[in-house]
């Protein structure tokens, strides 16, 4: 009996190794790869950290299986550089032969990374970049996280509302800090109002004060900032060094210059600052109170807007999969997500099944103290807000 068994043993892993080999179907098929390609040091690794928790999160909570298909995460560190992010892709397609390309924390390294997406025909999911042009990138490309017009354009509602007549900008120069400047202007410009200075600041090691000191000068109603996730901090900093909290000159921003991995230890100078954007690890939902509690016990620091991109890019992955019974043929899968819509933390969501971009509400939240820790606190909503330059192609 036990040779017997250990024969048939042996015989089953021959064939196993020989399907392998042979790139068999039924065994090829078993695993859905997920390439998460994220900048995990450098300037940007908060960023990588909140998109990995959040993944790994979907994952443990959901299961690591869908439509028959187990699903194995591979997570790559960027640095944020686009030559790495281009390299890395490459070879999660052509050595571990992804079904998917995910992550991207910055707008270079999505530009750097679709012409492969297009020319394997793999699904791209851009859990954080915001510059709007990316979708137009690739048709393989489906957006999770937001773009900048999205949600600058309720912040000079919002301005022009409550008397804001003449304003400055301070944007990082590229692609978002653009999209931003361009939105910013255009709608408060139609409201009547008046954009006095516009100043774009390096990405890299920037250096606020010189800029701060002709705004504490000029003296306009307000200053719109555009900074990206993980560099507002260091611009609080200077715009209190600089007094400009005292001035008078109101400061209202993008939420990626208050996110929720920063915030909290801005200190009180950040109270009442009002900023418009889709997420708020406060948004009151039953949804978000579970994913917080969730995301806080597991990774230990509140979840941003970039958590939540990448919790609704693994909801797009594992339903997208439902859909085609677990086929990864990349046409098909990008088919699937298009028109899906769902309930994120963030409230509720959709894939614009034109431009695969998403569509969300926008909230205006001002920063306050809720339990001794310091928050943005919703206070109204724009809802379903497309990508406006899109929307107005
Ligand atoms: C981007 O590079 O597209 C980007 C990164 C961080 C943000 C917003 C936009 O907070």
């Amino acid at each position: 009996m036990t040779s017997r068994f250990a024969f048939t043993r042996r015989a089953a892993i021959a064939l196993g190794g020989a399907l392998m080999l042979a790139g068999g179907p039924a065994l090829a098929q078993e695993t859905v790869k997920i390439g998460l390609i994220l900048p995990m040091t450098g300037p940007f690794a908060s960023t990588g950290r909140q998109i990995e928790a959040a993944a790994k999160l979907y994952i443990a909570e959901k299961g690591a299986t869908v439509a028959g298909k187990k699903v194995e995460l591979i997570v790559k560190d960027d640095t944020g550089t686009p030559d790495v992010t281009r390299r890395i892709a490459q070879e999660l397609l052509v050595n571990d032969k992804v079904s998917f390309l995910a992550g991207f924390g910055l707008t270079p390294l999505a530009f750097a990374v679709a012409p492969l997406a297009t020319q394997s025909k793999t699904p791209m999911i851009v859990m954080a970049a915001a510059t709007s042009s990316i979708t137009e990138q690739s048709p393989f490309i489906v957006r999770t996280s937001f773009t900048l017009p999205q949600v600058t354009i309720g912040i000079a509602d919002w301005a022009a509302k409550n008397g804001v007549k003449k304003a400055m900008t301070l944007v990082s120069d590229y692609g978002p800090g653009i999209d931003a400047e361009k939105a910013f202007k255009d709608r408060l410009t139609a409201a009547g109002g008046e954009v006095t200075g516009e100043v774009r600041i390096p990405l890299r090691n920037p250096d606020f004060a010189p800029f701060l000191q002709r705004v504490s000068d000029a003296k306009p109603d307000a200053l719109f900032v555009f900074v990206p996730s993980g560099v507002g901090s260091q611009f609080m900093k200077q715009f209190v060094e600089r007094g400009l909290d005292k001035s008078g000159v109101r400061l209202i921003a993008t939420g990626d210059v208050t996110d929720d991995d920063i915030v909290d230890s801005m200190g009180d100078v950040a109270l009442g600052t009002i900023t418009t954007h889709h997420y708020s690890a406060n948004h009151n939902s039953p949804e978000n109170k579970a994913f917080v509690a969730a995301f806080t016990k597991a990774a230990n620091v509140r979840p941003n807007f970039m958590a939540v991109g990448g919790w609704d890019g693994m909801h797009l992955i594992y339903e997208a999969l439902k859909k085609t019974n677990g086929a990864t043929d990349g046409t098909a899968l990008v088919e699937a997500m298009k028109g899906m819509s769902w309930t994120s933390p963030r409230g509720p969501i959709s894939i614009d099944a034109k431009t695969r971009d998403i569509v969300q509400n926008v909230y205006v939240r001002k920063i306050e103290k809720v339990d001794g820790q310091l928050y943005n606190v919703e206070f109204s909503t724009f809802e379903a807000v497309p990508d406006p330059v899109k929307a107005g192609k």
